[in-house]
């Protein structure tokens, strides 16, 4: 099977998830990386598989990512799943916290979601783990999202440690899974 982990990454966080999902494909698959800006669309055609991620800005998928997902062809004979990596809460735990983590990302979930419907793709699953925000990143978080300055402390604590070995095992399981199913 021919494989494509593409990718848009700034600050190195969703680098780490594509590269993970290499090092499993590439096992026992032809197998290729490629940060976003490289891939023509019309080089999609040429893959089986195509894996996209993207860090989450502004509660979406970045740019880049959402230009190059408007481009895909309809109904396409590749198959495609998604991962992405954003700094605010996990969908897990109290009321708050999941409404928070749907406004803050929940959008990355709904456009993968999206493409599903309007291109009528072969739509294989998306992954999603917590990522290290860079400073300015940092000060909003704090000032919009998480004001109390103790529930700050322990957030950014953890949030550093992002992508950490249980997301790296985590990201490879999700591609194997995928993988064994085709
Ligand atoms: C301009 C910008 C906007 C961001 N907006 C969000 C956001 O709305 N929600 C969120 O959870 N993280 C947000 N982040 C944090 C990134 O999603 C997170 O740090 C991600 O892991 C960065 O990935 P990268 O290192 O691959 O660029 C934002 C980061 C930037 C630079």
């Amino acid at each position: 099977m021919k494989v494509l982990i593409t990718y848009f990454s700034q600050t190195g966080n969703t680098e780490k998830i594509a590269l993970a999902i290499q090092e499993i494909s590439s096992k026992n698959h032809e197998s290729t990386l490629k940060k976003l800006k490289k891939v023509k669309i019309e080089e999609l055609n040429d893959y089986d598989l195509v894996f996209i991620g993207s860090p989450c800005h502004d509660s979406d998928l970045a740019k880049p990512a959402l230009r190059f997902l408007k481009k895909i062809p309809d109904a396409p004979k590749f198959a495609i799943a998604g991962f992405y990596t954003h700094s605010t809460f996990l969908p897990e735990g109290d009321e708050r916290i999941k409404k928070l983590s749907e406004k803050w990302s929940g959008k990355c979930i709904a456009t993968f979601e999206e493409v599903k419907k309007e291109k009528n793709a072969n739509f294989k699953g998306y992954f999603r783990c917590q990522g290290i925000p860079s400073p300015p990143i940092e000060q909003f978080i704090h000032k919009t999202i998480i004001k109390d300055d103790e529930e700050w402390a322990d957030f950014i604590e953890e949030v550093k440690k992002h992508p950490n070995e249980n997301d790296i095992e985590d990201a490879k399981k999700f591609n194997q899974d995928i993988l064994n199913k085709f």
